[in-house]
């Protein structure tokens, strides 16, 4: 009895406390571009971003090795039980970064093109000229319906966390082979808030423009180990050229 209390005190503050990590809940309707990827079994896995009707941005790591089945993009859908809100799309195409290997060695980034356009508004990505918004400092929005806790379970409803640019050195430092020119790592020296898995692929969002894409991290939320995302930015050339294509069945004049 006297467990089970203590066990029901646990789960409740646990309940309470959870969010992506150390987040909080966030709307679709403020953030509609931010969508989900589920298998053929409708389990959800990762996140990614609408940057064109047609085309969803995620990480090379959430598309790999899988086929056009295995990938569908939920959108327009807060609330993962909530099987009337939003779209679910078929996947057409998997575009991954030519040079891509593995998430910590860069080029971690995938297109996928959709049989239908999106009824949601995309969110441009940030450019070269955009070195600005990478400052130390800059506070970044990450999204997602990842892990609440390091081995926790995935979160039912999306979740929004603000976390700060960190300075390259100290990424390097922490992460002896952190690619400065290809991430950035964001979060906080002391832990506590910070993207998990099942975040991946989803966006990290400043003045309206798509910044990042969770990548990768050791643990989660753990104290001098912040997470490391791909710098938008220097992909802007690779991947403009196949979000801005035209995908086949438009027949245009
Ligand atoms: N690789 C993870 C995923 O597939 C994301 C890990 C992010 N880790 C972190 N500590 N921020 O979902």
């Amino acid at each position: 009895m006297l467990v089970l209390a203590a066990l029901l005190a646990t789960t409740g503050t646990a309940a309470a406390d959870e969010r992506i990590v150390g987040g909080e809940r966030a709307s679709i309707e403020a953030s509609p571009w931010v969508v989900y990827l589920v298998d053929d079994r409708g389990t959800q896995f990762c996140g990614g971003t609408i940057v064109a009707p047609q085309k969803v941005l995620t990480a090379a790591h959430c598309a790999e090795g899988r086929s056009l089945r295995e990938v569908q993009v939920v959108a327009g859908r807060e609330d993962k039980q909530d099987r009337q809100a939003g779209v679910v799309a078929t996947v057409t195409d998997i575009w991954i970064h030519k040079r891509y290997v593995s998430a910590d060695q860069g080029e971690d980034v995938a297109v996928l093109t959709l049989r239908r356009a999106l009824p949601y508004t995309p969110l441009p990505l940030a450019e070269l000229t955009d070195q600005a918004l990478y400052e130390p400092g800059s506070q970044l929005r990450a999204y997602g319906w990842g892990r609440t806790s390091e081995n926790g379970k995935t979160s039912r409803y999306l979740m929004g966390a603000t976390v700060p640019v960190l300075a390259d050195d100290f990424c390097v430092q922490t992460y002896p082979h952190f690619k400065k020119a290809d991430m950035f790592c964001a979060g906080y020296e002391g832990g506590k808030i910070d993207t998990c898995q099942g975040d991946s692929g989803g966006p990290v969002v400043v003045d309206g423009k798509l910044v990042g894409v969770t990548s990768w991290g050791e643990g989660c939320a753990r104290r001098n180990k912040p997470g490391v995302y791909v710098r938008i930015s220097r992909y802007a050339k690779d991947l403009h050229p196949v979000v801005d294509a035209t995908p086949p069945g438009v027949v245009e004049p």
